[in-house]
């Protein structure tokens, strides 16, 4: 087999990518929250403020941009004032899209955004549409963000004297669905109506994300931005609209059933095809969105992405508790390609969801026990060189798989130019069963060394375990010949590896 040629043109540098397609979603769902990052402050799990210490210090090592909280589905049933003031009077309600549990809101607006400023990231507060009001999400706003005034008095009362001037805000979520079931038509008038009230307080404009297209419904993307883009006094009313897909192995019938470990060969095929839609989602939805908006000042924000799986056996089918193996860190590394290749688009993402849900990048044990990073925190680690830096365009002669009637790349590569002068490139390979003999060339340079690094396992669907908790972890890739201007490396099947030029 010929090498695959991988040319990276460094002139001219493209547009930045935005540091927040690295983002995370939080959830008041299954082990995510409770009995995840959250342990309480009485826990003899070290913690700060009753924050795990341990995931802090994780979500920090990959740079975690933003943090997307409370839901999802939950959103759309939380009332932010329940979860203010002593923790002792806040009312115990029942978290009805998510295993029937009690939620003692202990975690509410103040804990949560004294987590995002231990990690360092910005927070994206979903607010509540469908079952919440214009006032309701105007006093969260106000309450978060005002300097002076009632709701900012009450604010300082329960110990938080400074605004924390939030910008990021979801105006409902999933509106099409457990947000409401609203059709498109509808929730484009509501969503102008919510919006007005979302208002900027001195210091602290804000970016209102519209709930958008599940998949590839394209005629919902189309509603927003023909009725609720341009404002009554034409600047655009949205800065963000959202597009949730999932990868879901044999979709039909819900819920997946697909195994997150011990899958075959289709299996793997099925979810790097399903991976590589996003592409054709994004492209999709950008090209409507084009239409109305051609110099782009709209974001399409991918707040929801990422694979769901059967539960792991014995555990609550309603908590979304899954493993992770190889092959979810390859489908990361496919899904943030996309991103980074659609980054004059796709200015936030946000991954489903941070610890013991669905794609998460750190699983822990039931009653605070042991944590566990996945591979896909690995990815996550190698894809924070991008973070920021300039998109480098690649050329590239691999292949193309089909699997299910989906082409989708035998390769894909993204590259970027860091603020430090240093080239960064992320590769993965999608075969299964072939090596890849690669050869990455400068176009416009020499390379003085190179640094490589691979996230892999013999057996592809190896995951990491409590007892077990470094079998798919990020290593020296070894092999890598540098020569002039091409570096040459041998991609083992199914693998995601970075690596970094020497300028
Ligand atoms: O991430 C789990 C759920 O998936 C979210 O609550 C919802 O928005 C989506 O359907």
């Amino acid at each position: 087999m010929p090498p695959v040629k991988l040319s990276i043109h460094a002139d001219p540098a493209g547009p930045v990518i935005d540091p927040h397609i690295f983002g995370h979603f939080s959830e008041h769902l299954g082990r995510c929250i409770y009995d995840g990052l959250w342990v309480g402050e009485q826990s003899p799990v070290p913690n700060t403020r009753g924050w795990r210490n341990d995931l802090v210090v994780v979500l920090k090592q990959i740079r975690v941009p933003n943090l997307r909280w409370p839901g999802g589905c939950f959103a759309d049933d939380y009332h932010w004032r329940e979860g203010i003031g002593p923790r002792e009077k806040r009312p115990r309600r029942i978290n009805a899209y998510w295993g029937g549990v009690i939620d003692d809101n202990a975690v509410g607006t103040h804990e949560f955004l004294d987590l995002c400023e231990q990690i360092g990231c910005e927070p994206y507060l979903a607010g509540n549409v469908g079952s919440g009001s214009p006032r309701e999400l105007r006093e969260w706003v106000e309450y978060c963000n005002a300097a002076a005034g009632t709701l900012a008095d009450e604010r300082v009362a329960n110990g938080r004297a400074t605004p924390w001037k939030v910008r990021l805000w979801g105006v409902g979520n999933e509106t099409w669905g457990c947000g409401g079931n609203m059709t498109a038509e509808y929730y484009a008038h509501e969503y102008r109506r919510f919006a007005t009230y979302t208002r900027d307080f001195p210091d602290a404009k804000i970016y209102r994300v519209a709930s958008g297209a599940r998949n590839d419904d394209y005629h919902w993307t189309e509603v927003m931005m023909r009725e609720a883009f341009k404002g009554p006094i034409g600047g655009p009313m949205l800065q963000g609209l959202s597009l949730h897909y999932y990868t879901v192995p044999g979709e039909i019938p819900w819920p997946p059933a697909h195994p997150a470990t011990g899958f075959d060969l289709t299996g793997w095929k099925d979810v790097m095809a399903l991976g590589w839609k996003m592409d054709e989602l994004v492209r999709g939805h950008r090209a409507v969105m084009d239409r109305y908006d051609p110099k782009e000042t709209t974001a399409l924000v991918v707040d929801e992405w990422g694979s769901w799986y059967a539960p792991e056996p014995g555990t609550n089918p309603g908590f979304l508790y899954q493993q992770q193996t190889v092959r979810d860190a390859v489908l990361a590394a496919l899904n943030l390609n996309i991103f980074i290749n659609h980054c004059e688009r796709v200015r936030i993402a946000n991954l489903a969801q941070t610890v013991n849900v669905l794609q998460a990048v750190a699983l822990t044990e039931e009653g605070g026990g042991r944590l566990v990073l996945t591979p896909t925190w690995h990815v996550f680690a190698l894809y924070a060189a991008h973070q920021g830096a300039r998109r480098l365009r690649v050329e590239s002669t691999a292949k193309t798989l089909s699997h299910t009637g989906i082409d989708y790349p035998a390769v894909s590569a993204t590259a970027s130019l860091d603020a430090a002068g240093a080239v960064n490139v992320t590769v993965c390979n999608t075969d299964a069963e072939t090596p890849v003999e690669l050869e990455l060339t400068l176009a416009d340079g020499v390379i003085a060394g190179c640094t490589a690094q691979v996230v892999t396992a013999p057996v592809l669907d190896t995951c990491n375990t409590f007892d077990r908790p470094d079998a798919v972890v990020a290593q020296p890739l070894g092999g890598v010949t540098v020569k002039g201007s091409t570096v040459s490396a041998t991609l083992p099947p199914g693998s995601v590896a970075a690596f970094r030029f020497a300028n």
